[in-house]
């Protein structure tokens, strides 16, 4: 089975892209034909400048491999090194409702927000879209905000394949429920946009800090607490042991737990989670040229997939040398 992801290089990653999506892309790698990209092309919807770009994509590409990405196994590039997906997007929009875009969410939210949006926001899911189809993908896990854009891949493709036959591969997305969502140190998404995110690589004081400062509700240390309710809870649940959780469970609601303790409790195991993986991103960070090559040679394996798929799509529109 083709499965395909990618991850934005707009800041340092965190807790919730991890949980959420890149956990899962590193899981699928032993059984699955995997393509992992930082997707550049989406980043400059937001405006970065130019500089700030080229090291956040050299930042998510270092994380990505002292996670444990298998770079002999797993194609991994930078999306802007395969631009025949830009012309696959072109083709895409041609069959694209501008209503099916204007219903999405991520889109509405970003205009609610008071951003004055670009014509490449607007088009932002056609290009996720060309993401997914041009490597025939069927499987595309990612964290519950994405869902509506593999939909929109879904409808796309369908009406393409009506009008010029069957080409496109349908893919579905892979979410998974308990970790679909992980909540930021305000209760909101974790969200680089929102400013309440725990970053994978920070040091470990930092973390220390942000965790201690994550939202909770105003009940005295001798109150029962609610432990469904309570974003502390929620986030320990991504790194405790079941044994553990359970007696934290009976501790929220037996009372005399203040949320001082389990803070301190989620902190240690948080910075205990990823420790074995700052030493190999401390690594990398001294052999830049060796990430700059394992993108390179991703981006060499994923064009040559991207140009087969682009040929036929081609051909079936009506376009090169073939025709007329
Ligand atoms: P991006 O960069 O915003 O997020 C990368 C991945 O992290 C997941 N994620 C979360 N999951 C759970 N809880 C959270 N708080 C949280 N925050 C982020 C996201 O769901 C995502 O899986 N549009 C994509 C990038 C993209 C893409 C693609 C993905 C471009 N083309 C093709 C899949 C297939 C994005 O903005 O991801």
């Amino acid at each position: 089975m083709r499965v395909l992801s990618g991850i934005q290089p707009s800041g340092r990653l965190h807790i919730g892209n991890y949980f959420g999506a890149m956990r899962q892309h590193l899981q699928l790698q032993s059984k699955h034909d995997c393509f992992y990209f930082i997707a550049d092309f989406h980043a400059l919807t937001s405006g970065p400048r130019p500089s700030e770009i080229a090291q956040q994509t050299l930042d998510v590409a270092m994380d990505y491999i002292a996670l444990g990405l298998d770079t002999e196994k797993t194609v991994f590039w930078r999306q802007s090194d395969v631009p025949e997906v830009t012309e696959l997007t072109w083709l895409l929009s041609c069959v694209t409702p501008v209503g099916l875009l204007q219903r999405c969410t991520s889109y509405k939210d970003k205009i609610a927000q008071g951003l004055s949006p670009n014509h490449g926001l607007f088009a932002y899911p056609v290009l996720q879209a060309a993401d997914i189809l041009i490597y025939k993908s069927d499987l595309v896990p990612v964290g519950a905000d994405q869902k509506q854009h593999i939909e929109i891949t879904r409808d796309i493709a369908t009406r393409f394949n009506n009008v010029y036959g069957e080409i496109l591969t349908i893919p579905r997305e892979y979410i998974i429920e308990s970790v679909a969502i992980v909540p930021g140190i305000d209760g909101r998404k974790m969200s680089k946009s929102y400013g309440n995110t725990i970053g994978i690589f920070e040091s470990q004081n930092d973390i220390r800090k942000k965790v201690m400062k994550i939202v909770t509700d105003s009940s005295t240390v001798d109150e029962p607490k609610e432990p469904k309710e309570c974003n502390v809870f929620t986030l320990l649940k991504l790194v405790a042991s079941d044994e553990e959780l359970s007696e934290w469970e009976q501790r929220y609601r037996s009372g005399g737990m203040g949320y001082g303790q389990v803070k301190k409790r989620l902190a240690e195991l948080l910075t205990g989670y990823f420790e074995p993986y700052r030493q190999k991103r401390r690594q990398l960070e001294k052999d830049i040229n060796y990430v700059r090559q394992v993108l390179a040679d991703g981006a060499k394996r994923a064009k040559s997939e991207a140009v087969k798929i682009l040929t036929e799509v081609r051909r079936a529109v009506g376009l090169g040398a073939h025709c007329g």
